[in-house]
């Protein structure tokens, strides 16, 4: 039996699969799961950060920002606000982020090169492009309370 296209859409979303329905992608839900999980889970996300943690200590561009900051809680927090953003099992415990950057005169060209750290962490652990788009989705809004000149 043929099923068109539509209705294979609504028996995929209606979870009740029936045979002869070849579900076109287009026809899926955009996301089955989490990003959280897509992400790979908390395990995943601090191994992404831990190395994420140690590009922005070691990159000329903006490790000066970082030498009297606290790595081990900005880890903590970065996890913390990675895990909430992608839907995860998280409460974010920080402070917000234009109370977190205050008077730091963070450039855009140095909030560009801290995306390009943690880029470089996605591509390490193999983080598929379209889960990197989304995270980055999540974070790229928060420019505007990060950067101050
Ligand atoms: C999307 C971009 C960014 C995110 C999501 C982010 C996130 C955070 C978080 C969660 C904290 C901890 C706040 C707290 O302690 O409660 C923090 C602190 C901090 N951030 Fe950012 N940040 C971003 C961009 C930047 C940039 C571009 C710089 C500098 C180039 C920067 C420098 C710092 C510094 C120095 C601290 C203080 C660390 C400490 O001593 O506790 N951040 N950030």
């Amino acid at each position: 039996m043929r099923i068109s296209p539509v209705l294979c859409g609504l028996v995929a979303a209606a979870a009740l699969g029936v045979a002869g329905c070849a579900t076109p992608e287009s026809a899926k839900p955009a996301t089955s799961s989490s990003l959280y999980d897509r992400l790979g889970g908390m395990q995943a996300i601090t191994a992404v950060v831990d190395d994420f943690v140690g590009n922005l200590a070691t990159d000329e561009r903006i490790k000066a920002k970082f030498a009297n900051a606290n790595m081990p809680r900005l880890k903590t927090r970065l996890v913390e606000q990675i895990c909430a953003g992608s839907g995860g099992p998280c409460t974010y415990a920080g402070l917000d982020m234009k109370t977190a950057h205050a008077g730091m005169a963070i450039t855009n060209d140095e909030f560009d090169a801290l995306v390009d750290d943690l880029v470089k962490s996605l591509d390490k652990f193999k983080v598929p492009a379209g889960e990197q788009k989304e995270l980055l989705a999540i974070l790229g809004p928060m420019r505007k309370d990060v950067v101050s000149r």
